[in-house]
């Protein structure tokens, strides 16, 4: 269980991360820090080929290499008697069975976990890990999206079907008519921290793991399925984690190759991913064709936008995502149709990546909505306004808060917006050409359920726990900001417990939902603590005998009376008086019916400028200027970080990131982080984010609305809408490398 409390002074309004000296001094431990007595090593020898079957595994010589305690595959791996069916919250929601290691001899993708080795030294697994042999029947592969579009099919389910507002196509009967196609790449999330999962068993039904995961609940969920084991004999802790961005959402093979092989030679086992492995087996964003279609009158009023999608998916999983969608809520047009389909490969699962279907969708819209601004000849800002959703244009509900003209016009100023020659190809400096471009995003801001641990403690500090994983953002510190305020008690006396599984349950980190969800959740525990203490206070005997529990105000770990401040009573004084340690309150809490009667979403607006080099068609960023309506904003500082580490993967899926494989063996050629780039400092200007920060009324009862994925849900298009507005030129496939720009 990790323990995060601020250790600072008093804090200035925006708390500092309370456990960033942690993070600092080495003193957070991630997943692979684990060290245990008799701990042992495994490595995962993978498939080279994409499709076909294993016909033989020859383990004879890496059995007798120096130090091997044991190896598994298909051919003596114990059962798994579950394995991952039923109940598992990350498995994909529309199809398909996830991939069950180790289980038959069918390769359905390279790099697929074919045996797992296990050695009394890392290196020693290394080692004997080479010397498995492996002959298999090799069948031909699909790995390519292009030339197989036509085996593309409608995932199952409602929410995927065609979806048709007024007319269908109305684009073609436009004036003003723009249709293009727009590329993206797979994108692998490769957070620093690599994947690793360290696992022992006591007696034969009871396992702790040590996991890289979003989830703690979730991952318990997982492995209680696979291994048919009781809740309270799975446990799960993630004190630290380094970086997601949706790789740590699901259960992955290798958490239960892992738990699998512990089992078998009863120690601790720890299995830590290689950098290439992370391509493979924990997910990436999958590829995409898109083709937006857009009809308009003169003045830039919608008249029709359809927007077409193929992306990819495995042939054991159906993985879908919201790539569509956004075109059908973000701008106000009567007649709207979308047609999202997904090709099987022989490729490994796709997984949510942060903006998932957003990020996706905002980019091919956004740059479209630019053209059609060049189109009609207005200022692309001015198009969006002209075409702002007052209501939300799908299920004709009010928004809960939109302050999308607000972030427009912030956003503006802060770039200098009005400063540019609108012309492209027009603004120099020497040997760059200077380019500004705006593009914009939503997300639904969603809230999901999460119960809260308070123990009030006789020194009069507060204990709040719950089992959520942080993934980077700063959870501790954002619901100690929230405890801090809703109690009355200063950050320095509450602590916040999180990553074990054992904790009251909390929710899986993702989707923007942790601060709305969980944050509610401290709110109300707060709240219920403090009735729990009204009783208490004014019961006879006490210092506020008699008063009315409305009348009592609570601050600074006191309790007085709004009108009367001198009669006051220490926290610490309401648990003496119990005659226990302490005070306990466990809150389950959860969204209401708010969703019925209005929309709830986060919005954003990204402003670029670049310079491209006219002789090299290097695309530097110079500014960058993000502004979010996420509600009320409960910490500046990590706030701000959310926005910042949107843009920087903004940044890299514009210019950098794409993971080439080679077709004809259906493997990644650059799978390592010298030959996939993502920004590095130099590659990343400063950043101003900004705020609105108006608390929502209605998603809950702290007015936040989620910030980690609307931090990239446009910006792509931004950078291509800058490179277009310094160049003339239009670059519809990302990453915009130089070689696309000459
Ligand atoms: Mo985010 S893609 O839900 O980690």
């Amino acid at each position: 269980m990790a323990t995060h409390q601020y250790l600072g002074g008093q804090p200035d309004e925006a708390l500092d991360r309370v456990d960033g000296r942690q993070k600092v001094t080495g003193a957070a431990k991630y997943s692979v820090d684990d060290i245990l007595p008799g701990l042992t090593y495994a490595v995962l020898v993978e498939s080279t080929i994409a499709k076909g079957h294993i016909k033989k595994i020859d383990t004879k010589k890496a059995q007798s290499a120096p130090g091997v305690l044991a190896i598994i595959y298909h051919g003596n791996a114990p059962a798994i008697p579950g394995y991952e069916t039923g109940g598992n919250p990350a498995k994909p929601p529309t199809g398909g069975e996830p991939f069950r290691v180790f289980q038959n001899t069918q390769i359905y993708f390279a790099g697929q976990p074919i045996a797992i080795v296990i050695a009394d030294t890392y290196e020693r697994a290394i080692y004997a890990a080479t010397l498995v042999e492996t002959e298999y029947n090799k069948d031909d592969q699909r790995t390519d999206i292009e030339g197989n579009k036509d085996k593309a099919v409608v995932p199952k389910g409602p929410r995927y079907a065609d979806y048709i507002r007024g007319e269908a196509d109305a684009y073609k009967n436009s004036v003003i008519k723009i249709e293009a196609e727009y590329i993206i790449p797979v994108e692998v999330h490769n957070p620093m921290e690599l994947h690793a999962t360290t696992a022992f068993w006591d007696g034969e039904d009871k396992v702790t793991v040590f996991d890289k995961t979003q989830g703690v609940k979730s991952t318990q969920r997982s492995i209680m399925d696979a291994f048919k084991l009781k809740e309270q004999n799975v446990q799960v802790n993630t004190d630290f984690v380094g970086g997601g961005f949706g790789s740590g959402l699901r259960t992955w093979p290798h958490v239960i190759a892992a738990v699998l092989a512990a089992k078998k030679i009863n120690k601790p086992v720890k299995l830590v991913l290689t950098r290439p492995q992370m391509f493979t087996m924990v997910g990436y964003r999958p590829y995409s064709w898109q083709k937006i279609s857009l009809g308009a009158t003169r003045d830039g009023v919608l008249t029709g936008l359809t927007h077409e999608a193929i992306s990819e998916t495995s042939t054991y999983e159906e993985f879908t995502d919201r790539t569509v969608d956004i075109s059908k809520v973000m701008y106000a047009c009567p007649n709207v149709n979308t047609r999202y389909k997904i090709v099987a490969l022989d490729k490994s699962t796709p997984t949510w990546m942060r903006g998932p279907g957003e990020a996706t969708g905002a980019y091919a819209l956004e740059c479209a909505i630019d053209e059609l601004s060049y189109a009609v000849n207005l200022d692309p800002l001015e198009l969006r306004i002209r075409n702002h959703a007052d209501v939300d244009p799908v299920r004709n509900l009010p928004w809960s808060s939109k302050y999308l003209k607000e972030c427009y016009q912030k956003g503006a100023e802060a770039i200098g917006w009005n400063k540019r020659n609108p012309k492209p190809n027009s603004m120099q400096e020497g040997e760059w050409q200077l380019g500004y471009g705006m593009g914009a995003g939503n997300f639904n801001a969603n809230r999901g359920r999460a119960t809260v641990k308070a123990t009030l403690l006789a020194d009069g500090s507060l204990v709040l726990q719950s089992a959520v994983s942080d993934s980077g953002p700063g959870t501790a510190t954002t619901m100690t900001s929230i405890a801090s305020n809703v109690f009355g008690l200063s950050p320095g006396k509450i602590t916040f417990e999180l990553g074990d599984s054992s904790l009251p349950p909390g929710p899986t980190q993702g989707g923007s939902t942790t601060t709305s969800t969980l944050g509610s959740a401290v709110h109300d525990v707060c709240v219920a603590l403090q009735q729990k203490m009204a009783e208490l206070v004014t019961i006879q005997g006490s210092l506020l005998q008699g008063a009315k529990p409305e009348n009592l105000h609570f601050e600074k770990g006191y309790i007085t009376l709004k009108t009367d401040a001198s009669k006051k009573v220490a926290y610490a004084d309401v648990v003496k008086q119990t005659g226990s340690s302490q005070l306990e309150v466990t809150k389950d809490s959860q969204a209401g019916d708010e969703r019925n009667k209005y929309s709830i979403y986060s919005f954003a607006v990204h402003f670029v400028q670049v310079q491209v080099h006219r002789l090299t068609g290097v695309v530097r960023i110079k500014k960058v200027v993000t502004v979010a309506d996420a509600g009320k904003i409960i910490n500046e500082k990590t706030a701000a970080s959310q926005l910042m580490g949107g843009v920087v993967s903004g940044i890299g899926m514009a210019l950098m990131e794409d993971a080439v494989m080679d077709h004809r063996f259906g493997r990644y050629v650059n799978n390592n982080l010298a030959d996939y780039h993502v920004p590095v400092s130099a590659d990343v200007p400063d950043i101003k984010a900004l705020f609105i920060d108006k608390p929502d009324p209605f998603i809950n009862p702290i007015g936040s609305k989620g910030l980690g994925e609307i931090a990239n849900v446009g910006f792509a298009a931004a950078v291509a809408n800058a490179v277009y507005h310094a160049t003339g030129k239009r670059i519809r496939t990302l990453p915009i490398t130089p070689d696309k720009l000459l």
